[in-house]
């Protein structure tokens, strides 16, 4: 589904500027819609304004401009926010707390009733394996512990939407598998799932869309499948080399050789087969078939990375104004 095409957004926001005191422009004029249901990712350098707009949505920062939605509520409202989870970047918990007291503390702050709580924090400690270290201080775990714990109180109202700021900092690459595996279980239960990170191969792998924010600006938006369609394309391997007529045949296929390899730029593997079919008539031996993508690193890259020297780096400081 094309982003274009949302009608049931639960974000949808318009013309969002932040400037901090002192002067960054964090936020310049950021219009984004995210469809309900989908795991949705937000990626960009360092500084580019991730969890700028997303404190705004949490009503943490005030927006210097804000036009806009969630859950159906303008930006700010308050009451909106119990339907809300949120794990903030770097987040830390009181130390003295144990494990399931933080889930249980937080729950307290969203309203959640008692008994809701115990058994919600209980069912949460199970999800993100931590169920065996419930009972031990927040001071005594590790890095990745904490984070967690932090992935868990951000479910524990039950939100229809749970912002995660970067969300696998710390975490090791098996804890990263079973956070894909939690951020998808939210997803089938219905919940939006909006993600900060930096780590392009994980979105990639359990995002349905994204958007690419540089300094202040969203700069693409679409699924991977959008974004990634122009370099999409069909890799043929074949064994020796092939003969002037075939090679005159294949040409008006639109395709291109290149040592064993031929490609194809189609969106449909359909399209393929005749050439396929050429290639058997012609007793070529055909080694391999792939269909290969940009990858979202790639496009990242070009997106924000690839404009020189500087480019991609956190953004410049304001000029000091003269005294
Ligand atoms: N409280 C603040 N006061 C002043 N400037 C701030 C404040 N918070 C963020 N900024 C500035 O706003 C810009 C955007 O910062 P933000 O934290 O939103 O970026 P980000 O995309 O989340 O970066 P990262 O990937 O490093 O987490 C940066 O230039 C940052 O220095
Ligand atoms: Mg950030």
């Amino acid at each position: 589904m094309s982003i274009a095409q949302v009608t049931d957004a639960v974000i949808d926001i318009e013309e969002v500027r932040k400037k901090y005191r002192g002067g960054v422009e964090a936020l310049r004029g950021v219009s984004l819609k995210v469809p309900r249901g989908q795991i949705f990712g937000l990626l960009g350098p360092n500084g580019a304004g991730k969890s700028t707009l997303v404190k705004i949505l949490l009503t943490i920062v005030r927006a210097s401009q804000c036009r806009g939605e969630m859950l159906g509520k303008p930006v700010g409202d308050q009451a909106t926010l119990s339907r809300v989870g949120y794990l903030p970047e770097h987040a830390r918990f009181p130390e003295y707390l144990k494990g399931r007291e933080v889930l249980r503390y937080v729950a307290g702050l969203g309203g959640v009733a008692k008994a809701d709580a115990i058994k919600k924090s209980q069912e949460l400690l199970e999800v993100v394996g931590m169920e065996d270290w419930a009972n031990r201080k927040m001071g005594s775990y590790s890095k990745g512990m904490k984070q967690r714990i932090g992935l868990a109180q951000a479910l524990v109202n039950d939100p229809e939407i749970v912002f995660l700021d970067e969300p696998t900092d710390g975490v090791d690459p098996k804890g990263r598998l079973e956070m894909r595996a939690v951020l998808n279980r939210m997803k089938d239960e219905g919940r939006t799932v909006f993600v900060n990170s930096h780590l392009l191969g994980e979105l990639e792998m359990i995002c349905d869309s994204v958007a690419i924010m540089d300094q202040g600006q969203i700069v693409r938006q679409g699924t991977i499948a959008e974004l990634t369609e122009k370099t999409r394309r069909y890799e043929i391997g074949v064994m020796g080399a092939l003969g002037s007529e075939i090679l005159g045949k294949l040409k008006t296929h639109g395709v291109n050789m290149e040592a064993d390899r031929l490609t194809m730029y189609h969106q449909d593997a359909g399209e393929v087969q005749p050439v396929i079919d050429l290639l058997r008539a012609a007793d070529v031996t055909i080694t391999s078939m792939t269909e290969v993508r940009q990858s979202l690193e790639e496009l990242f890259m070009e997106t924000v990375g690839d404009k020189g020297p500087g480019a991609a780096m956190p953004p410049k400081l304001p000029k000091k104004e003269k005294a």
